[in-house]
């Protein structure tokens, strides 16, 4: 019975920046669990995600945008809607990052920052939960980080927008728990994608790094899929507003 609750079969996830990294392996598990999935994003070259979910016997939904354009944004959960008839899930995964003393920080680069990070985040919620709301059900996952609680260096857009994300998913909780949808947010340490990608090949930074990771070693994207499936089912029932850390022991440092 309990396996039972873990099954998405019939639901559909949009999962933005599923493209590759952390959001394709979200996507790739949700899949595994039964859903269908729509992915967006910035330059749409989603065929290897697409492959992998229709490889599970799942539809893919591919659509581009650069959610750091509010204009790209608008009706964007609707075009998932009409395509495949409902949204279930949302993973507000997409970002990137970029590294600046805050003296130098460009304010563009800043702006774009907390534009992609946490404004489509709300922005995308925002436009999921008048659909979800009128279903009686949903589950909205946001993705953080471990600079949900701290900073590192130079990244002062980065963690401000993750500080804001964990803030957004509690206050969306707060409002939308007793309505059917549970918000939660996957708060990652140090994983293997595109991304880390220079950090964890930095000859200083990523010696230091790992170093530091009690589990030894970083994080595989795949990791996460357990989690985000769990956060996305009916298992996860009486759980609003959690900030679920996965950072092989960071944290607890
Ligand atoms: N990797 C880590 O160690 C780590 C740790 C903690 C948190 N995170 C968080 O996890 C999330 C995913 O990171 P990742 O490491 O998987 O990064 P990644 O491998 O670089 O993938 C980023 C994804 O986001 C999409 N994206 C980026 N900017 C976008 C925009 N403006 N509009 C639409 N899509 C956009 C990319 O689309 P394109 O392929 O089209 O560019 C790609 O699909 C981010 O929120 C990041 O902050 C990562």
């Amino acid at each position: 019975m309990i396996l039972q609750q873990f099954a998405l079969d019939g639901r559909v996830a949009l999962v933005t920046g599923a493209s590759r990294g952390l959001g394709q392996a979200m996507a790739v598990g949700l899949a595994e669990a039964g859903a269908d999935i729509a992915c967006v994003s910035r330059a749409g070259d989603d065929r290897q995600t697409c492959m992998r979910v229709e490889a599970l016997g799942r539809r893919f939904f591919g659509i581009q945008a650069d959610l750091a354009d509010s204009a790209q944004r608008v009706g964007l959960v609707d075009r998932v809607v009409a395509h495949f008839g409902r949204v279930d899930i949302l993973v507000n995964n997409a970002g990137s990052g970029t590294r600046y003393p805050p003296e130098e920080y460009p304010m563009a680069d800043w702006r774009e920052l907390i534009e992609v990070h946490l404004m489509a985040a709300f922005d995308l919620s925002q436009q999921a939960a008048r659909h979800m709301l009128s279903q009686g059900r949903g589950r909205i996952i946001n993705v953080g980080s471990v600079m949900c609680y701290e900073a590192g260096l130079n990244i002062s857009a980065y963690a401000a927008a993750k500080h804001g994300i964990a803030g957004l998913t509690k206050s969306l909780a707060v409002s939308w728990s007793g309505r059917g949808i549970a918000v939660n947010c996957i708060a990652p340490g140090y994983f293997e994608t595109d991304m880390a990608h220079v950090l964890k090949n930095d000859p200083v930074r990523g010696p230091q790094i790992l170093d530091r990771i009690p589990a030894g070693r970083w994080g595989q994207p795949s990791e996460l899929g357990g989690l985000c499936v769990f956060l996305a089912s009916d298992a996860c029932q009486y759980m609003h507003g959690s900030v679920v850390v996965v950072d092989g022991g960071w944290l607890s440092r």
